[in-house]
């Protein structure tokens, strides 16, 4: 299969997984206010500045987007693959004249923002989903005004003291195989596109404590948990999710959940 094909084939996967995700998903962030949290985050480490426009990629059902506009004043273009999570965004935040959201790929920016230039690009937990991430890069460097920044956060890595990978203890503990890829671009490919495409890049952590209750909701998520066991249809996945972080139980008191930013500014 050519790289365009499968690029193509993952991006569909990806869509119907986040399709088959967006009530979960909120109830998810209902319970633990988590995306919310992440975004201000991201704003935070990388100072961005209040009252900004931000091309939102991957916005989801807008939670990225509703946290940019109500703690920074930000006036939010937001667009995403899966048009349930849009749909769902829409009816959320139908009265927001601040926050748009619409349908569309991430790595096909141009075609969605015409002429439209934007303070920051922002990827709040969806950057390492995405199979052509130079690709997406240059178009949102495109997009930005001289000065602009773009940042991503990224997917979780747990860990303990000694910096061991806790989700292989955990894999090897419950005697099932390692998935080969939990994401589809891993950190350092997404930080390296950044520098071909921004100077300045640095890099940011949020470190939380390791919940065993958040880190079930959180992979118990239909598209959160087809990274960990692929193949598997969704009441065998989320059984298997519960039974992954039993394993850590004895670790939990000194492991941490690690979430890593890059940001890169735009000569
Ligand atoms: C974990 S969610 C994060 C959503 C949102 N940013 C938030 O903070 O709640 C990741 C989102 O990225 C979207 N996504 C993945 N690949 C994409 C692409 N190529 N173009 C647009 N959206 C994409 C998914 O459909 C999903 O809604």
């Amino acid at each position: 299969m050519g790289p365009e094909r499968f690029q193509r084939k993952v991006k569909q996967r990806v869509a119907d997984n986040f399709d088959q995700s967006y009530r979960i998903y909120q109830d998810f962030e209902e319970k633990h206010h988590f995306f919310y949290d992440l975004t201000v985050q991201l704003a935070e480490k990388i100072g961005l500045q209040p009252g900004s426009r931000v091309l939102d990629v991957g916005c989801g059902n807008g939670i990225s987007a509703l946290a940019l506009h109500e703690q920074f004043s930000c006036q939010v273009m937001g667009l995403d693959l899966s048009a349930r999570m849009v749909a769902a965004g829409q009816a959320l935040h139908v009265s927001n004249q601040e926050v748009c959201l619409v349908l569309g790929d991430g790595e096909q920016l141009a075609e969605i923002v015409g002429d439209q230039r934007y303070d920051y690009v922002l990827y709040n937990a969806s950057i390492f989903i995405f199979p052509d991430v130079e690709r997406s890069l240059r178009e949102a460097a495109a997009c930005l005004l001289p000065g602009g920044k773009i940042a991503f956060s990224f997917y979780p890595h747990l860990t303990n003291p000694a910096g061991d990978d806790l989700f292989a203890v955990a894999f090897q503990r419950l005697e099932e195989p390692l998935p080969r890829f939990r994401v589809i671009t891993d950190y350092q490919k997404a930080s390296s596109a950044l520098g071909q495409y921004c100077h300045h890049v640095c890099h940011h952590q949020w470190i939380r404590p390791f919940d065993l209750e958040f880190l079930r909701d959180f992979f118990s998520i239909p598209a959160q948990s087809a990274s960990l066991f692929p193949g598997r249809d969704y009441e065998a996945r989320r059984e298997l999710v519960g039974k992954l972080f039993s394993t850590l139980k004895d670790v939990a008191s000194q492991a941490s959940i690690v979430w890593r930013f890059a940001e890169g500014t735009k000569a």
